[in-house]
């Protein structure tokens, strides 16, 4: 076998916030790029994972305010939390820094000026909203008001959560700043912007060759126009770097956090005596960017378009993730399935999400789905049946039986083993092409026809007149179980750790898996792995629910109070035609007459066709048949809860009678019902087989 090149790579995870925790959803990349890197390293890659906490912005500088601390104050300890997080996790930065850093205010000047004295930027005055009282410009997350288009009160000044309709602050009616309910005032100030639409026949090319196929498809429309402006500075007050020549004007957080890539390699780099041009700015490195589908446009475009501008490497590829979803649901705080990092943790060992989610990973932008069930069923029956068991029970009859001494395969233990080895590389090619869940399907072939092989030889029923046979059985029961082990590692690095210690081995590297270890010596096996007990995720998910102050989980509704945490209770609502709105639902202090409740002209529809609204968040767009009633086109605020294909043939009940409603997206022809909170806590209304479009529900 010719040794590869020894390949230099620089790999990044998205940095997260330092307003809020880690969970179970961030999780999903971090041990995603773990894997990748952990696996290049033991190929003897000098491979670096880095990154550090995004720490710049108004909403951290709004969220000290509110604890009354500096934001500072406030970042140094999510730091610490995130840190300690990722390390319980396994996850293994070579640095976990911050973007609030000389080095990172160093480098973003030098970025700034490189993209000002090439032209590419540009001032301007805009009026923005601003909030007297609170002294300060508000962003869009920080205006709220009615929404033009629905009128639903308390909406955010981008988009509204009940009709989904996106817009501008200023559009809002009887707008209020969010910090102290203020009405803001329109002011104008001057702002720098980032003439994006220069490096337009650039990114037409690169983009599409430096990420998945269907990232690409879908950012390639934003080249149908022309690329607008880009503002890239913010008026103070504001937490960040100030721009150099602009007293009173900060780099906006989207400036400075991916630059904190390149800065926190730095960091490493003076940290280890390393030169730092040879990382970034040589043509020899590969930098790798994974990250979610949520942010693909600001690492595809905003990003290499900077960099651009600069003497740094550009990214070799990003790879987009998709998101977490939990049972089929997107996470959701209500239903307790937003789980951070530490709840877990405080339940459940973090190697079983690390190999689960291994199991799950590829190298495509779906979301993933964690299915408790699924989650408890892969880690009992694969890692600790087939794969664990190997291990404890080899070493547990060796030691019992035959002294802990090891003896050499026989020749069908030498072809199994062959045949194990001979994998290897099948196996790296999928780690290496981030199709983490048919390595693990591989390396699970391989314990399944050793779980055969020991089987049938049943070295357990073996005589005292027998004891070299069986120690040749379970020689390869642990030199399989070690090789597994090996492959294994990245996932698992513990537990591999574990197995070279049991071998009285050094921890394993990627070559070491085609050894044979023989006469020799085991040590008394440490316990390597449980099973999972499906309560402790039903624990899990009841300490991730809302708490009031006294500890108990808050609900919506008095009804919902009551309810058991993994149940929760759903009161109905209507939807309004383009909406999760939530009219109020009569109640009996409100009775209505059985004439009221007639007016209503409720129907079984069949859903034809459904699809996203992409201009909306909350919109899928539904074709309903109601019979010989007819087609209707209707807009319902189900998008978070519904895959539109997962709609397309379902029965459900509609308000056939309402006053069709011009949308922004088209006329919306009726209301379909649902039950839930809003978002994906929804659930459509079906009737039982046998109802037929167009009958009146009575
Ligand atoms: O979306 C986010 O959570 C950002 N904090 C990610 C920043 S990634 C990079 F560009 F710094
Ligand atoms: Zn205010």
């Amino acid at each position: 076998m010719t040794p590869t090149p020894r390949r230099r790579i620089v790999a990044t995870s998205a940095l997260p916030y330092a307003n809020g925790n880690i969970h179970i959803g961030h999780l999903v990349e971090y041990i995603q790029t773990d894997i990748w890197t952990r696996f290049q390293k033991m190929r003897g890659h000098d491979c670096l994972y880095i990154c550090a906490d995004d720490t710049h912005g108004t909403a951290i500088m709004v969220k000290a305010r509110e604890l009354g601390i500096t934001p500072e104050e406030l970042i140094a300890g999510t730091h610490k939390d995130h840190a300690k997080d990722f390390a319980d996790f396994g996850v293994g930065f070579d640095i976990y820094s911050s973007t609030n850093s000389d080095e990172n205010r160093i480098l973003s000047e030098e970025f700034y000026i490189a993209m000002r004295d090439k032209g590419h930027t540009n001032v301007r005055e805009i009026n923005q909203l601003y909030c007297n009282h609170d002294k300060m410009f508000l962003p869009d997350r920080f205006v709220k008001g009615t929404c033009p288009v629905c009128s639903s009160p308390d909406q955010y000044g981008d988009s509204c959560d009940k009709c989904g309709s996106t817009y501008t602050p200023s559009e809002l009616k009887q707008p209020y700043c969010s910090i102290c309910k203020t009405p803001p005032v329109e002011k104008a100030s001057s702002q720098i912007f980032f003439k994006l639409n220069d490096f337009k026949q650039f990114l037409m090319e690169w983009m599409p060759q430096h990420t998945q196929k269907e990232v690409a498809a879908k950012l390639m429309e934003w080249f149908e126009t022309d690329l607008r402006d880009w503002d890239i500075s913010r008026s103070a007050p504001y937490f960040g770097f100030e721009i150099p020549g602009y007293p009173g004007k900060y780099f906006y957080v989207w400036i400075d956090a991916p630059i904190g890539y390149v800065a926190s390699t730095w960091q490493w780099c003076k940290a280890n005596g390393q030169d730092f041009a040879s990382w970034w700015k040589s043509p020899n490195t590969e930098i790798y960017h994974f990250i979610g589908k949520d942010i693909a446009y600001f690492h595809l475009l905003f990003w290499p378009a900077m960099l651009k501008s600069t003497s740094y490497n550009l990214p070799t590829q990003v790879f987009v993730h998709g998101m977490l979803t939990v049972n089929g649901e997107k996470m959701s705080k209500s239903k307790g399935t937003s789980i951070t990092a530490r709840t877990y943790l405080n339940h459940l060992d973090p190697m079983y999400l690390r190999y689960y989610y291994a199991c799950k990973l590829n190298s495509r932008v779906d979301d993933l789905d964690l299915n408790v069930t699924d989650f408890v069923n892969r880690v009992n029956s694969d890692l600790i049946g087939k794969i664990t068991n190997l291990g404890s029970r080899g070493a547990q009859m060796l030691t019992k039986k035959l002294e802990g001494r090891l003896g050499t395969l026989s020749a069908a233990g030498k072809d199994l083993h062959a045949r194990g080895v001979a994998r290897a590389e099948e196996i790296a090619a999928l780690y290496e092409g981030r199709e983490f869940a048919r390595a693990i399907e591989t390396i699970r072939e391989i314990a399944d026809e050793t779980n055969k092989y020991f089987d049938e030889q049943a070295p357990w029923k073996h005589t005292d007149a027998q004891k070299e046979e069986t120690r040749a059985v379970l020689t390869l029961t642990l030199n399989m179980f070690r090789m597994i082990a090996i492959y294994l590692k990245p996932v698992l690095p513990l537990y591999s750790d574990k197995v070279a210690k049991l071998l009285n081995e050094q921890p394993y590297v990627w070559a070491d898996h085609a050894k044979i270890v023989e006469n020799a010596s085991v040590n008394a096996y440490e316990h390597l792995a449980t099973r999972v007990e499906a309560a402790k995720f039903e624990q899990i998910i009841a300490d991730s629910m809302p708490k009031d102050a006294s500890g108990n989980p808050i609900t919506t509704t008095p009804a919902a109070s009551a309810a058991k945490p993994l149940k929760g209770n759903k009161t109905v609502t209507t939807q309004t035609s383009s909406v999760n709105a939530q009219t109020s639902a009569p109640t009996s202090d409100a009775p209505i007459s059985i004439d009221d409740f007639t007016k209503v002209d409720l129907r079984i529809a069949k859903i034809v066709s459904a699809e996203a609204v992409p201009e909306a968040d909350k919109l899928l767009r539904l074709k309903v048949s109601l019979g010989e009633m007819g087609e209707r086109q209707i807009f319902a605020g189900i998008k978070a809860a519904y895959k539109p294909e997962d709609l397309v043939g379902r029965l459900t009940i509609v308000v056939a009678n309402l006053a069709p409603r011009k949308m922004k997206f088209g006329m919306s022809e009726g209301m379909v019902l649902a039950a839930g909170q809003g978002g994906s806590d929804l659930f459509i209304l079906s009737p039982d087989a046998g109802a037929q479009p167009g009958q009146r529900v009575k």
